[in-house]
């Protein structure tokens, strides 16, 4: 073999073995997304799920997120949590046809809209992987199971305690965070059921805040500009009710406005402590992450799970917070 072709050859193979390493390498970051390195060392599991969040770093997320960590850590299964950095409807959609791609034991997601995410689900079923809704239900697609809140059932209790808290007279503004989210519209609903046949509450006006924090203040700030007579606001999802305390101290109205909320985030407890937030409704995040992975086990174990699962809902307002919390916050100031 002539010098010149022992160069072609060995350049040849050098070639080959860069590329066999760079397509595993990144082989195995589809697979794997972009896993914790805590998730990249557990050498031995069961099964490899994942929980895709409409919002990764979204503080109620990551409740739901630490609940389905315990899960996985106490069944051995390896867990993925993974979705758009912030809340966008395409890239949810994206991460969950990965996962599917990437041949999951289960997936677990929000069943955001029918149009959009029951051809989806029913495709990931239709595959073979169990899809599994959290925290939003897309009650008419094949997903084998829902755990959340009964989001219509807590839109109504929010309205029964506008009601009571503010001895039924109230015009009312709502901040939702999306108009096609199906739990949104349900809590909604549940909220205008409750406060149907009450002839001193009426209902302003609905806006959207797209899950967004900035653009729940924006709404929050244009809703007192635009409607003056407004003197009740009611925010749809844990950043809503936050944003519109923040608005509503902003011009030093609390004392006029009453204010419910959604979710217990420590910013949300904070203003129900200061009085701003006047009630919150609980949900039970940590619980639909836990029981979520547990019932995926389940499944993958040929059992069968109840095709609806409930989380316990209700109203909390300040005289609900434990003491400990009132002197937590007081050694904080
Ligand atoms: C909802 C979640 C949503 C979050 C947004 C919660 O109330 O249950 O679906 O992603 O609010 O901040």
């Amino acid at each position: 073999m002539s010098r010149l072709s022992i160069m072609a050859y060995s350049f040849g193979i050098l070639f080959f073995l860069v590329s066999c390493s760079f397509a595993s390498f990144y082989g195995y970051k589809v697979v794997t997304h972009d896993l914790p390195k805590e998730e990249k060392t557990v050498e031995k599991y069961n099964y490899h799920f994942v929980l895709v969040s409409q919002e990764l770093d979204n503080e109620y997320w990551r409740l739901v997120e630490k609940g389905a960590r315990a899960a996985a850590k106490q069944y051995g299964v390896l867990l993925e949590y993974a979705g758009p950095k912030q809340a966008n409807i395409e890239d949810h959609v994206k991460t969950i046809e990965m996962s599917a791609a990437s041949k999951v034991d289960g997936i677990m997601t929000q069943g955001l809209s029918d149009e959009q995410f029951t051809p989806l689900i029913n495709r990931v079923v239709a595959k073979g992987i169990p899809v599994i809704t959290v925290d939003t239900d897309a009650a008419n697609s094949k997903r084998l199971a829902y755990i959340g809140t009964d989001n219509y059932y807590s839109g109504y209790l929010a309205g029964k305690a506008l009601i009571a808290d503010t001895k039924g007279k109230a015009n009312v503004a709502i901040i939702t965070g999306s108009f096609y989210a199906n739990h949104m519209q349900q809590r909604v609903k549940g909220f205008q059921d409750a406060v149907k046949g009450e002839i001193g509450i009426h209902i302003v006006t609905i806006e959207e805040s797209e899950i967004s924090r900035v653009k729940a203040a924006e709404k929050a700030n244009q809703i007192l500009q635009d409607h003056p007579e407004v003197n009740a606001f009611f925010g749809t999802s844990a950043l809503d009710g936050i944003e519109i305390a923040h608005v509503v101290e902003k011009y030093n109205k609390q004392d006029q406005i009453y204010i419910i909320a959604f979710d217990t985030l420590p910013e949300t407890l904070d203003y129900i402590r200061k009085g701003t937030i006047k009630a919150t409704v609980v949900q039970e995040p940590y619980e639909m992450g836990y029981k979520a992975v547990k019932m995926m086990i389940d499944l993958r174990e040929g059992k069968t799970v109840p095709p609806i699962v409930h989380t316990d809902t209700r109203i909390l307002r300040k005289g609900d917070l434990p003491v400990s919390y009132h002197v937590r916050l007081e050694e904080s100031r």
